[in-house]
């Protein structure tokens, strides 16, 4: 199929000429007299290149240029200069053109340029493509759907950065991988890496082994020791269940994450510290914030950037790949892949896994050791084959567009009535966006503004 150009020149003859030339090398060609209608052409179909003039009434070819970088990446542009300034030349390469020609220009070396232009950005697209293709595996991740793809992309920026992130997902997403891979991708690598479980230590104990404390702070403090801080200094430290720190350590968290600095227990001296904080969270920290356990200001001190775990049920695609993951790590290197009957792998793939990845990889464990390298339906636990995701639909047949929106009524109405009336907080307790509670209170007359 021929190549699409669109060509961008307020003068018309040049439009119809180059139309004609292009049209005869096989290109589809449109043309549009201004920037403001290529734009408006651009937003209905895509095309391979544009071919554009600078100087035009309106908005002109660099402002083009620089809208086209943004919204349509994967499209070539060649711009086309009456007055061969230098400047502009270099304004529309550095501003990402691919390429320039004066005006007047010889046909050749025009059919070239374009030529020259299309296949170079054929390549660069087929990069991109071999290089998404290729992440099935990120860090200790493994997964490939698009939702796995976007996270690997989000953690190289954010990594790389040093601000302070909040992991929040469901138990077993990879909250702790999503950590290290940060701190890996950070320029911090190579300095320690501390991992805390602020749910698995004593509240009495915690401020200790966060800040370390002097001999004779306590009882049992017989000698001075150094706290998670020191041990994470240069590198990560990372707090995991954080909303399970104690209120009053929540406050000396926040006061080291402003000023840098800390004292351990019992000790006058200050300590400088330069450590940077990963969170993680399974539980929603906006709850506690309502219920006044967590401190909204320590909240947004972490949460400068939020990464989302998807849960399983969410990628499916990725189950497979993980399974033959997860079998080669128990079964041996060398084996080939687990042989999963038909039906095993449907029950597996409608089963929700509320225990995300681990749930799958104990499964996985669990089989390679009961039944070999054949999983079949009878090998799966009990929990997993009752859960199916079947639903009894009466035999005379149902309104389904009714009973969603009578569910949908009720659930609107509950959190209405367990939020006091406050639609605010509604919308958040049903995981909904403000404008989307209220187009939905709408839908059922239930507005009263
Ligand atoms: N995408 C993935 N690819 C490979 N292994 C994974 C993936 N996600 C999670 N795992 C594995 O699953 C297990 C659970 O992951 P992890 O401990 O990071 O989860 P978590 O979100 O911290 O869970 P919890 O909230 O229960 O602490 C680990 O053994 C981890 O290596
Ligand atoms: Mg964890």
């Amino acid at each position: 199929m021929g190549r699409k150009i669109l060509i961008v020149d307020d003068e018309t003859s040049m439009r119809e000429f180059l139309a004609i030339l292009l049209g005869r090398e096989g290109y589809q060609v449109e043309s549009a007299a201004d920037a403001e209608s290529a734009l408006a052409r651009l937003a209905e179909r895509s095309f391979d290149l544009i071919i554009s003039d600078v100087k035009m009434p309106g908005l002109d070819g660099i402002a083009l240029l620089e809208r086209v970088k943004l919204s349509w990446p994967d499209t070539a542009v060649l711009m086309l200069t009456a007055f061969t300034t230098a400047e502009d030349a270099v304004e529309a390469m550095k501003r990402g053109a691919y390429d320039y020609i004066a005006k007047p220009f010889k046909v050749e070396e025009l059919k070239i340029l374009v030529r020259n232009a299309l296949e170079k950005f054929d390549l660069k697209k087929e990069n991109v493509r071999l290089r998404q293709e290729l992440r099935h595996r990120f860090g200790g991740f493994v997964g490939k759907s698009r939702a796995m793809g976007e996270l690997y992309t989000l953690i190289e920026k954010v990594g790389a950065s040093g601000s302070s992130v909040l992991i929040v997902g469901e138990s077993g997403t990879g909250k702790e991988l999503a950590a290290r891979a940060l701190h890996e991708q950070s320029p911090r690598r190579g300095k320690p890496f501390v991992a805390v479980n602020c749910s698995a230590i004593p509240e009495n104990l915690m401020e200790s082994e966060l800040f370390g404390h002097k001999k004779g702070a306590f009882t049992g403090a017989i000698a001075d020791q150094s706290g998670l801080f020191e041990q994470a200094e240069r590198g990560t430290l990372f707090l995991d269940e954080v909303g399970e720190l104690p209120f009053l350590l929540q406050a000396k968290l926040l006061r080291v994450l402003q000023e840098k600095e800390f004292r351990r227990v019992g000790g006058s001296e200050a300590i400088k510290a330069d450590v940077r904080i990963v969170a993680a969270s399974n539980r929603d920290l906006q709850a506690h914030i309502r219920e006044g356990s967590f401190r909204e200001d320590l909240f947004y001190r972490l949460n400068v950037i939020m990464l989302r775990m998807p849960p399983l049920r969410e990628r499916v695609e990725d189950i497979p790949l993980l399974m033959e993951h997860f079998f080669h790590k128990y079964a041996g290197k060398g084996m080939s892949g687990p042989v999963v009957t038909p039906d095993a792998l449907k029950v597996i793939i409608s089963y929700p896994f509320p225990g995300n990845v681990r749930e799958l990889e104990n499964l996985v464990e669990r089989c390679t050791v009961l039944s070999g390298s054949t999983l079949d339906r009878a090998s799966l636990p009990p929990e997993m084959l009752s859960s199916s995701s079947q639903v009894d639909i009466p035999q005379e047949g149902m309104d389904l567009e009714a009973y969603l929106d009578a569910l949908e009524k009720r659930y609107l109405l509950s959190a209405l009535e367990q939020c006091h009336g406050v639609k605010k907080r509604a919308a958040e307790f049903l995981g909904l966006t403000f404008r989307s509670f209220r187009y939905r209170l709408a839908k059922f007359g239930m507005d009263d503004e």
